[in-house]
């Protein structure tokens, strides 16, 4: 358990709770006699002196509150990039060519909304744009971490430059087929509901998606492809948790659960591209992905198809022709580095800019229900996987982001969520049934932002109360003393969530 070094009682506290759980293993009875740790002054500002006011208005795009003055342009130049929308190459604007040719979109921004969350569409007939669907077949890659379908790759670009598919005009594949670059598909989701009832007899609807295909655009999928679809989360305070150390995540690492509480928590071991070594994974929905560089570049060349020191290819499978010799964007470099669309210099404008977000402070910290929601928060358990607090590491060159008390709430691991949230899909050393803890900070604000709820990897829960009843796996325990709780407790949890 991470915990702020300043704070003694707490650390008393956090070892009173793991003594409770390591002696009993029912929840109820071990946390009746648990008394949760003590409101810290710094809970208010999770994101320690990065932390941004959320008046005049909220959002996830403003810069850290300590951001020295001279390195805001810098920032706006970032979010610039991570904003204006590419496009197809070649014009005469070089900078800012070389979509393509296949991706799912147009800038960083029209997915993380406003720094936010991705939209799911609400009926099975609006395309989604805002979420991804992973592919892959089975077997092993250290490098990629899965085998990629053979004709699609491991992400399916729903977008083109094909001017038909700009236009819409197209209807059937044939349209495509030997004149322009075809997207891979057009993805949409029916959602499959079902009922909740609480022993009280109060209900609630849950739903989960079920992925749909038209236009496959370059014939049939390889039979056994495996799937995992996954909305775009929200990107603040990426450069606090990139500045927890390593040691501090392993701390809270149980693979064989030796402390009896029924939670493990796993480390992902991923490809650096950079450093060409396999290393611990920290970001994306399963630590598919290294550091922050790696996972902005990625994001550059899957999500927008635009190639980037890191990532050099253009987006095309080598079974697709017709987009390998659309024209690409590539600028030649004058230090004799490869030619690519995205320069070195912008590349770390983009993800400097990811790396200074701020974090929304916190709301509502004194109220009775949200006080007393943290206290079930604690000891429901959720503060086991959801860890509350580290204090960052000192970062050459982001003093800002430095020896940070901050309140993600999360351990960066991986956890057995159960049945029910399992896609089925390994990504390196995940399984089909892990995902890491998301970070909570910030989470209440997500309707403010931009208008999407939706939570969980593939964005099927619409609010708090909703995502917890999907908790299964290593977290039922912490869910079954969720659904056990009275009506008035449980919209204090949700309370407490909500302000963070
Ligand atoms: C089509 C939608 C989409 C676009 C466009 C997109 N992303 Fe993402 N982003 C996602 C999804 C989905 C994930 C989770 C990926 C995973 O788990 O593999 C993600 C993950 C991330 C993360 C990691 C967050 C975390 O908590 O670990 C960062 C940072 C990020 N994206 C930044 C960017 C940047 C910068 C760009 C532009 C270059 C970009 N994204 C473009 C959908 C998108
Ligand atoms: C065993 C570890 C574990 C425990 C215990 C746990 N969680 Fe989670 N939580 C996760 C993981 C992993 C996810 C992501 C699952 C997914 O996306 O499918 C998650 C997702 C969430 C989300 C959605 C966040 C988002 O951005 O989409 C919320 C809210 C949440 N948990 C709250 C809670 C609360 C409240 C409790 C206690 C009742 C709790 N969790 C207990 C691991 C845990």
């Amino acid at each position: 358990m991470k915990l702020s070094r300043s704070a003694p009682v707490f650390v008393l506290l956090a070892l009173v709770i793991q003594a409770c759980s390591q002696s009993e293993n029912s929840i109820h009875k071990s946390t009746e006699k648990f008394t949760p740790p003590e409101i810290q002054l710094s809970e208010s500002h999770p994101g320690g002196d990065t932390t941004v006011s959320t008046v005049a208005f909220p959002s996830l795009m403003k810069p850290a509150k300590n951001l020295p003055q001279k390195r805001l342009p810098e920032f706006h130049a970032g979010k610039a990039l991570a904003h204006q929308p590419w496009v197809k190459a070649p014009t005469i604007t070089t900078a800012r060519d070389g979509l393509g040719p296949v991706y799912n979109a147009r800038t960083c921004l029209a997915c993380h909304m406003n720094g936010g969350r991705g939209q799911m569409p609400t009926t099975s007939d609006i395309p989604l744009l805002s979420a991804i669907l992973r592919l892959s077949i089975p077997g092993e890659d250290e490098v990629h971490g899965v085998i990629p379908e053979p004709v699609y790759g491991d992400q399916l670009q729903t977008q083109s430059v094909a001017l038909s598919h700009q236009l819409r005009s197209n209807t059937s594949v044939d349209d495509f087929k030997y004149k322009e670059v075809a997207p891979e598909a057009y993805l949409y989701v029916n959602w499959l509901k079902s009922q909740f009832e609480y022993a009280d007899g109060v209900k609630v609807e849950l739903r989960k998606p079920e992925v749909r295909f038209t236009n496959l655009g370059y014939g049939k999928m390889h039979p056994q492809t495996l799937t995992s679809l996954r909305v775009a989360p929200p990107i603040h305070g990426a450069g606090l948790l990139e500045a927890i150390s390593q040691q501090d995540i392993n701390a809270n690492v149980d693979p064989d659960d030796n402390n009896g509480d029924g939670i493990s928590g796993r480390v992902n071991q991923v490809w650096d591209f950079e450093t060409k070594k396999t290393v611990p994974g920290r970001f994306g929905l399963k630590a598919n992905k290294a550091n922050l560089r790696t996972q902005v570049a990625g994001a550059f060349a899957g999500d927008v198809g635009i190639s980037n020191p890191l990532f050099p290819e253009q987006s095309c499978t080598t079974s697709q022709v017709l987009c390998q010799k659309t024209p690409d964007g590539n600028d030649v470099s004058s230090d004799g580095s490869p030619a690519v669309e995205l320069p070195e210099l912008l590349l770390k404008l983009v993800t400097d800019f990811n790396r200074n977000i701020g974090v929304p402070e916190r709301r509502n910290l004194q109220k009775k229900s949200v006080k007393n929601g943290r206290n079930l928060f604690y000891q429901a358990g959720c503060a086991n996987c959801h860890q509350p607090s580290y204090v960052t590491q000192k970062v050459a060159g982001f003093e800002h982001l430095s020896t940070q008390t901050i309140w993600p709430y999360t351990d960066l691991l991986l956890h057995d969520m159960g049945e029910q949230l399992a896609d089925g899909r390994p990504d390196y050393l995940a399984t089909g049934n892990e995902w890491r803890t998301p970070p909570l900070w910030g989470v209440g604000l997500r309707k403010l932002i931009n208008g999407s709820d939706n939570l969980l990897h593939d964005g099927r829960a619409q609010t708090v109360e909703e995502a917890i009843l999907w908790h299964g796996g290593e977290a039922e325990k912490s869910k079954l003393y969720f659904v056990r709780l009275s009506s008035e407790q449980r919209l204090h949890l949700v309370a407490f969530v909500n302000s963070l």
